[in-house]
């Protein structure tokens, strides 16, 4: 039987690894690190689901509009509505696995998140993503028994190996992968599933990711050819805190519990997004509080810090639903949040674009797979808190179900048997820290929260004079960062995260996705509608 490949063992590679074991295929579960420090682990606020347990008349379809609405109408619509229709079956197999959700009365509890209308995010006190792995984790064992899941933790993605077809077609024949340690490659044939998560990487010490995602997996499947799509919607969340090298997530669940955004204006504080948006206030969805919080900063009236006020928050909030938060704002701030109020700035989070799927997560190489955070798909131009745990988990589930169809229904299912057998030790190439540093400063400094055509011309200019002197893996990740600049160029409107000063407003012209691909002409961008492929 052929095992599949799949690189990332966060939430959207264990999900995908445990529904093709549900389906007797074996996997091999490849990544830089084990499933523990996936970025998943990381995820707080919860996962969203129109469960619709408390009392507010909430229905999926709630759930898919508030999606398309926030992700400004660029997600395909079909794909959303699987996703979100799947939400509440998800939280309630999750519950089921042992995921420890807030319950009262016998029902999981759901709070409110930005850009909700409904109480709609289950969560486990403030640490439901560390919960979801644990159980999933644990889900995972019961298969690597009987050999259906192989994990290979520190291993590296070093090649994704792709041959053209008699029919003209190109097809993923499986991939290389170099051990973390000792440097020894492996290839492994096979379909593939990419679950690498976000291009933190490229972005170096302004993201609230792991480092370990380094965005070295993405520059090689662009290099490799694998269409990606909306490239320029890149999330800022607004809360955060600075930590050794990278940005602490204090979690939207502290807006959704009642915390308040404020800054000084005439030696008082203002409650700007309260007094702006009446409606939703500090639960605006995240490119408009980024957005906001900007605009304050940038006004001469206004004090040069913004602060989370959670100080009013009663002792049951702090004990039942935001313990870790707290203890996470003492232990790097040294300021108690349930007594005084916390500076915090925004900073990358979350990458909306990424490769190129189709509804079953399918890319434009038969054969190769994309889900989770790696791939373009459900978020549109701006993501939903708690959308992404539930994207990653469905995401892989769909690539497994689509794989399984086809491995159960073709010829080539039989006597592929290749192991997992160290094949030479070469030397996988990386980019230098110096090229590391330089890349990210340059889409540091034209990719913030408020962008221009003429900065981010510059910034094209300044990674085209690096390229004479890049090494290969230099080269492959200063490809991803131009397309990344060539899109946001490309789309001349301000939509959801991706705000232009030159072009503030939306343009239905480029009501679609924007694609990216790289061929031997060099880097082509264009554009599709969502849902075509
Ligand atoms: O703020 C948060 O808890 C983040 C959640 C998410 O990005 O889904």
């Amino acid at each position: 039987m052929e095992k599949v490949n799949i690189i990332g063992a966060g939430l959207a590679g264990l999900s995908a690894a445990i529904s093709l074991a549900e389906n007797n295929i074996a996997s091999r579960l490849i990544s830089v690190q084990p499933s523990e420090r996936a970025q998943s682990v990381l995820a707080a606020g919860g996962i969203n689901g129109a469960l619709n347990t408390m009392g507010e008349d909430d229905s999926t379809e709630n759930h898919m509009e508030d999606t398309l609405r926030a992700g400004v109408y660029i997600a395909d619509p079909e794909a959303v509505r699987g996703m979100t229709k799947a939400a509440p079956g998800i939280i309630t197999d999750m519950h089921r696995i042992g995921v420890p959700f807030n319950i009262s009365d016998g029902k999981i509890i759901q709070r409110n998140f930005g850009g909700q209308k409904k109480k709609r995010t289950a969560y486990a006190k403030s640490s439901t993503g560390k919960m979801l792995m644990t159980a999933l984790i644990d889900e995972a064992r019961k298969y690597e028994i009987n050999g259906l899941i192989e994990r290979y933790p520190h291993h590296e993605l070093a090649k994704i190996l792709i041959k053209n077809t008699e029919s003209g077609k190109r097809e993923c024949t499986g991939v290389t992968v170099a051990d973390t340690y000792n440097r020894r490659q492996h290839t492994l044939a096979g379909k593939t599933i990419l679950a690498f998560g976000g291009m933190n990487g490229l972005f170096p010490g302004i993201t609230t990711g792991t480092t370990a995602n380094s965005g070295e997996a993405a520059a090689i499947a662009f290099s490799a050819g694998i269409r990606f799509s909306n490239l320029e919607m890149i999330q800022y969340h607004p809360t955060t805190i600075g930590i050794a090298g990278k940005r602490c997530l204090i979690s939207e669940a502290a807006r959704g519990e009642g915390g308040r955004l404020f800054v000084t204006r005439d030696g008082k504080p203002w409650y700007f997004m309260e007094e702006k948006y009446p409606e939703l206030g500090n639960l605006m969805p995240r490119d408009v509080v980024s957005r906001e919080i900007w605009f304050v900063l940038h006004d001469p009236t206004c004090g040069d810090q913004v602060y989370l006020d959670m100080s009013h928050l009663s002792k049951e909030i702090w004990r039942d639903r935001l313990p870790d938060l707290r203890k996470e704002v003492m232990h790097y701030l040294g300021i108690d949040p349930a007594k005084k109020p916390v500076p915090v700035d925004p900073a990358i989070h979350y990458f909306m674009g990424g490769i190129d799927v189709d509804i079953c997560h399918r890319t434009n190489i038969a054969g190769l797979y994309a889900a989770g955070e790696c791939c373009s798909q459900y978020h549109g131009a701006n993501r939903l808190g708690g959308n992404s745990t539930l994207g990653a988990i469905y995401g892989g589930r769909a690539a497994a179900r689509d794989l399984a169809e086809t491995l159960t229904t073709a010829k080539e299912n039989q006597g592929n048997t290749e192991n997992f057998d160290g094949q030479g030790s070469a030397e996988v190439e990386r980019p230098g820290a110096e090229a590391v540093l330089a890349i990210g400063e340059i889409l540091k400094e034209s990719l913030g929260i408020v962008r221009d055509g003429e900065e981010m011309e510059n910034g094209l200019e300044k990674l085209k004079r690096l390229e004479p002197a890049a090494n290969e893996s230099e080269k492959r990740r200063l490809n991803l960062a131009e397309a990344i600049l060539l899109s946001a160029l490309y789309r001349k409107e301000s939509r959801g995260a991706h705000y232009r000063r030159d072009y503030p407003e939306k343009n239905d012209a480029y009501r679609g996705l924007v694609t990216a691909e790289m061929t031997k002409d060099g880097i082509q961008i264009g554009n599709m509608a969502a849902g075509e492929q």
